[in-house]
């Protein structure tokens, strides 16, 4: 019986070794499931979504151990990721836009530099076509008035006469506009208010046909710095414009003119502003075009283009808004 006994207690004992094993490696892996196995689950779990570009931050660290540490990694990298993402997005969304203005100064240079190599050809071109027909229509002009006094002229070819006499002077006329034209880029420029020039070209203009209903009307920036112009060449553009506004406005209207300063980008400015028929859409493009005109016989269409070589001449620039049946208005900048 004590043998028996010692075997009972012996494997008593196994047993309960066995027992105690079990429990202890159950408990183990249930620990190291809760500890470890789930935290990195989760842990792979958030760096999934991070991959899908889903930032979410894992909340609970645990605390103090090596897990901890590698969650609060785990947040920072998410962090930075995502500020990174986040500056990429807006890059990209600024990008087209710059894309867009870029491609839009680089086209408006091209119509810029398009339009000033037309005008320089064309200049040269005009110059010396202008000078050989100058002396030939004074002969025309100088003999015809002649004629026209000579009492052996039969009364019924004196309007014969007159008309030859005023077809000449038109010729004439166009030729001196011509020769205006090809001459913009040589200049005497001296340091002048533009007030001055605007007054004496309304003085010039506010008696014309053209001007009857119209009402002109200033306002001028007192405090504008003199500028260095050629004043006859200034007064030139001023009269075409002017005029065109006049023309734009044949049922009566208002003519503004409107100078100030714009001292962040260096430059005065002239707004030639009138209530006039307005320049349709198709038309703006074509303005500086030498030989546009929608006046048929009554303009040559060199008034604009004239003005454009001036004003570039002088390093500033021609901008035009206009609405249709509403009005027109041109600013001229020109630099300090
Ligand atoms: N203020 C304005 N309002 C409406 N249309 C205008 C105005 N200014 C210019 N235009 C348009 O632009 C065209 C070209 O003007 P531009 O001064 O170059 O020539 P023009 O006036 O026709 O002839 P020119 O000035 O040589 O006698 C005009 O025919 C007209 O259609
Ligand atoms: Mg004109």
């Amino acid at each position: 019986p004590m043998l028996s006994m010692i075997r009972n207690y012996r494997n008593n004992t196994i047993i309960q070794i066995i027992f105690l094993i079990l429990s202890i490696s159950l408990c183990l892996i249930l620990l190291t499931k809760s500890l470890v196995i789930q935290p990195v689950h989760a842990l792979l779990e958030h760096t999934r979504a991070v991959g899908k570009g889903d930032w979410n931050f894992i909340e609970s660290i645990p605390a103090g151990d090596e897990l901890g540490e590698l969650a609060k990694a785990f947040n920072d990298m998410t962090g930075k990721l995502k500020k990174n993402q986040e500056e990429m997005d807006k890059w990209a969304a600024t990008l087209e836009t710059r894309v867009e203005e870029r491609t839009r100064e680089i086209k408006e240079m091209q119509t810029v530099l398009c339009r000033s190599e037309k005008l320089a050809s064309l200049g040269e071109l005009v110059a010396g076509i202008a000078h050989e027909l100058n002396n030939p229509l004074t002969g025309i002009m100088i003999h015809a008035s002649l004629i026209s006094n000579d009492p052996r002229l039969d009364e019924e070819l004196m309007d014969d006469c007159r008309t030859v006499i005023y077809e000449a002077g038109r010729c004439s006329k166009i030729v001196k506009e011509l020769l205006d034209f090809a001459r913009a880029s040589d200049s005497q420029k001296s340091r002048l208010p533009v007030s001055r020039a605007i007054d004496r070209t309304i003085a010039l203009i506010e008696h014309n046909a053209d001007f009857r209903d119209i009402e002109i009307a200033k306002e001028y920036d007192p405090d504008l710095p003199e500028i260095l112009m050629d004043a006859s060449q200034i007064e030139q553009v001023l009269i075409n414009m002017m005029i065109n506004a006049g023309q734009a406005m044949p049922q009566g209207g208002k003519l503004l003119i409107k100078t100030g300063l714009n001292a962040s980008k260096g430059h005065i400015y002239v707004r030639i502003e009138d209530t006039g028929c307005g320049i349709p859409a198709e038309n703006i493009e074509k303005l500086f075009d030498p030989f546009f005109s929608t006046k048929g016989h009554k303009g040559t269409g060199l008034g604009l283009s004239v003005s454009y070589g001036i004003i570039q001449s002088h390093g500033g620039e021609i901008e035009v808004s206009s609405q249709l049946g509403k009005g027109t208005v041109f600013t001229i900048t020109l630099p300090i």
